[in-house]
């Protein structure tokens, strides 16, 4: 009996011996998110952060493997659209993530748009505050830790949140401080994702146009974060391990470095590439692809340096979700190649993975048959 209570809601496990509801609230009412932690001078992370050794990275974390992550370039897609497919194609089946260069989005747009949520991260507590909700239909907001009453150990990370399609956001929802620069942004990633969802479907053996016939490029969330320095960033992560809950990602990361992905069973870091975007399959695109594609984890690490900002575009209808089925592609499927996935409803999925926070384990397995 005890130990079912010990081990409640909000993550408070059967070690704690304090008040963990109570901390996250009072750390949600500050509105101030953890940058608001800093500016107040905290020199140790506070417990609703802390996790155990286990789940963090040994302090010696450097690995050489970064050319794991495959660098794709797009200069003269048009003559060289058969290279570039088969690079995609590799890619998204082996490793799940790539950077791409020469996508057409000039560096002063990407410096722009990361100086854009620093600014708005770094506005004073009050003016940020009007902002700060956790309500499922707000289509701007900030907050820290979309999961913190979910997950078991808060993250050392907050984020600005825009629903930007597919109905269009009316500019005025935005904060004054990043309503152009977010605009822009936000059309220019678009018009990328429609080119990446052309060259997917091209790797899958299907019509340039299937993947965006099935709205894949429709809907978009952007997410702001905000990773501040850390005082002891051995005790806690930036972004626990998750993997997406969209078609696919592009995100744009700032020269800190600190992201990393899963791979044969190592933790490989996403190297900053100056310019480039990198890309990756969300798990609602290797459900459709019956598991050729591969959304891979992820995770972010805490830092001594900061703040460290990326920003991340999610292809999912989010707030729009329709009714249509989401299931292994039929095209794709043969006697040899059954559907590893039974179909669900975009909406659904979220609804899992939502309940679920991020706790280190896939949402797809839910949806296996
Ligand atoms: C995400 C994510 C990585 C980063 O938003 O899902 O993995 O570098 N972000 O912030
Ligand atoms: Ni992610």
């Amino acid at each position: 009996m005890q130990k079912q209570e010990a081990v409640s809601a909000a993550g408070r496990s059967a070690t704690d011996n304090y008040d963990r509801l109570q901390e996250l609230r009072s750390f949600d009412e500050s509105k101030a998110g953890v940058k608001g932690l800093v500016d107040s001078g905290v020199t140790e992370v506070p417990r609703i952060f802390i996790r155990p050794p286990e789940g963090l990275p040994p302090a010696d974390n450097s690995n050489n493997a970064q050319f794991i992550i495959p660098v794709v370039d797009f200069a003269h897609l048009e003559t060289n659209r058969p290279t570039v497919v088969a690079r995609v194609r590799r890619a998204a089946e082996e490793v799940g993530f790539f950077q791409v260069v020469n996508h057409g989005m000039e560096p002063k747009l990407l410096e722009a748009m990361l100086a854009g949520v620093r600014a708005f991260h770094e506005l004073p507590a009050e003016e940020k505050r009007e902002y700060y909700s956790r309500e499922m239909s707000r289509k701007v907001k900030y907050m820290s830790n979309f999961d913190l009453y979910q997950s078991d150990y808060a993250n050392w990370r907050d984020t600005l949140f825009c629903v930007m399609g597919p109905e269009p956001l009316d500019p005025v929802e935005l904060p004054p401080i990043c309503r152009e620069v977010i605009m822009e942004y936000s059309n220019r990633v678009h018009q990328l994702g429609t080119t990446l969802f052309e060259l997917l479907s091209e790797s899958l053996g299907l019509h340039s146009d299937y993947l965006k016939e099935m709205d894949c490029a429709k809907g978009q969330a952007v997410l702001g974060h905000y990773y501040p320095a850390c005082p002891q960033p051995q005790l806690t992560m930036g972004t626990t391990k998750h993997a997406d809950p969209d078609f696919l990602t592009v995100l744009l990361q700032d020269q800190i470095g600190a992201l990393q992905i899963h791979y044969g069973n190592r933790w490989i870091d996403v190297p900053p590439v100056p310019g480039a975007l990198v890309i990756n399959i969300g798990d609602l695109l290797q459900l459709m692809s019956n598991d050729k594609f591969k959304s891979v984890e992820h995770r972010v690490l805490a830092n001594r340096v900061g703040p460290r900002i990326s920003v991340a575009c999610f292809f999912t209808p989010h707030l729009y979700p329709s009714t249509r089925m989401y299931g292994p592609i039929k095209e794709l499927l043969s006697e040899d190649n059954p559907p590893l996935y039974r179909e669900t409803t975009v909406k659904d999925f979220i609804a899992y993975y939502d309940s679920k926070g991020l706790d280190g384990n896939s949402a797809l397995t839910h949806f296996r048959v």
